[in-house]
């Protein structure tokens, strides 16, 4: 017996709007930080987590259930058991080793790979109309990976990539201009690491190139402070490894904020990345790296075409390279 009484001439329930489901694979730090990100924004109907871990699973189902008051009613389960997240919208990939103090993310592939083996083909049987995005490290490597064990089309698997560093890059610069990050436009591209590319010709202020907005407020352009802001970007994760020992909540608001873009398809811009291959002159082919990508509802809508200047090029070939030496040790 249903609870509520029908009222008369009722007719079949339709939905108003399309159900909306998000995966989360891997309760870790990461994880849990997307879960709770994309929970508080109201972003989906429906929420499946996964884990190899049952009682961790079970714990951080039970505990984000128990907030159900305190927020927009979402669906959430969780089991060991792919078939949960069968008909998902988007599946977020987060499983996986992290660094160690010190260790870079390219040293993590062997045993992610490994666990990429078990995780993205019944992700992609489970749900074949979906898009992956990938976060485990290191991120560019494993959406290969994940491109090539689902075989989605590549429009269908996007990394988080650099859109990460891109908002620790705004945040630096904001802070040395002492203006709002959400005024700053500015780009990291390249690998998720430290081959990074900072865009400095494409940086703008309140819609200022930076350039000229130094030089309006009489601020020195220095080369050095610029180049210091990019190693202070890369080293931004180390720095938090050695201090809480992972990092977590920047990259959950950073994987909500794609979430958003793709189910609500706002078709915005993201750094993320994609499969780069021929854009900027790259030639390695099946090579994942950022670049600035409008997203909506069916991924990647398409790579925008910024200008870069000679050098911006010329280390974003680098970046390239750095990445497809590591896949080459694959073998795939
Ligand atoms: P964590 O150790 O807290 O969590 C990892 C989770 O993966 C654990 O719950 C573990 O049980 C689970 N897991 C292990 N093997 C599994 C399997 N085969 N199937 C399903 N789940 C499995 O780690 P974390 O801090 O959450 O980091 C997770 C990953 O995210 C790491 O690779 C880390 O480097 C990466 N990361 C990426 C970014 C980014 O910007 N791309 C940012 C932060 C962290
Ligand atoms: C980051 C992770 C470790 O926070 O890739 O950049």
């Amino acid at each position: 017996p249903s609870f509520f009484k029908p009222i008369q001439n009722t007719s079949p329930p339709s939905p108003t709007k399309r159900h909306t489901k998000i995966s989360v694979v891997g309760v870790g730090n990461v994880g849990m930080a997307i879960a709770q990100t994309i929970l508080t924004q109201d972003l989906v109907d429906e929420l499946a987590l996964v884990d190899a871990n049952s009682d961790k699973l079970q714990g951080e189902m039970l505990d984000l259930q128990h907030a159900a008051a305190f927020l927009p009613r979402t669906k959430i389960q969780a089991s060991l058991d792919y078939s949960i997240t069968a008909g998902s919208d988007l599946c977020i990939v987060t499983a996986g080793a992290r660094q160690n103090p010190g260790e870079s993310r390219l040293n993590l592939l062997q045993r992610n790979v490994a666990m990429f083996k078990s995780i993205i083909p019944p992700l992609a049987k489970y749900s074949p109309e979906s898009i992956l995005l990938i976060v485990s490290n290191p991120v560019d490597v494993l959406s290969y990976i994940a491109w090539k064990l689902s075989g989605f089309p590549a429009n269908r698997v996007i990394g988080s990539g650099t859109n990460l560093d891109s908002s620790r890059f705004r945040f630096l610069i904001a802070d040395h201009l002492d203006v709002s990050a959400q005024d700053v436009q500015a780009y990291i591209v390249g690998e998720h690491g430290d081959s990074s590319v900072a865009l400095w010709s494409s940086i703008s202020v309140g819609g200022v190139p930076i350039l000229s907005f130094l030089e309006r407020q009489q601020i020195a352009y220095e080369k050095e402070t610029l180049v210091k802001i990019h190693k202070e970007v890369v080293e931004s994760a180390y720095e938090v490894i050695s201090l809480k020992g992972y990092t977590s909540w920047a990259i959950g608001y950073s994987v909500a904020s794609l979430a958003r873009t793709i189910l609500r398809n706002q078709r915005r811009i993201h750094p993320v990345s994609v499969l780069a291959t021929s854009f900027y002159g790259i030639d390695e082919g099946g090579v994942f790296l950022s670049l600035p990508a409008q997203l909506g509802r069916s991924g990647v809508l398409g790579v925008t075409n910024v200008h870069l200047s000679d050098e911006e090029v010329q280390q974003l070939r680098e970046s390239a390279k750095t990445i497809m030496e590591v896949q080459d040790q694959l073998g795939i």
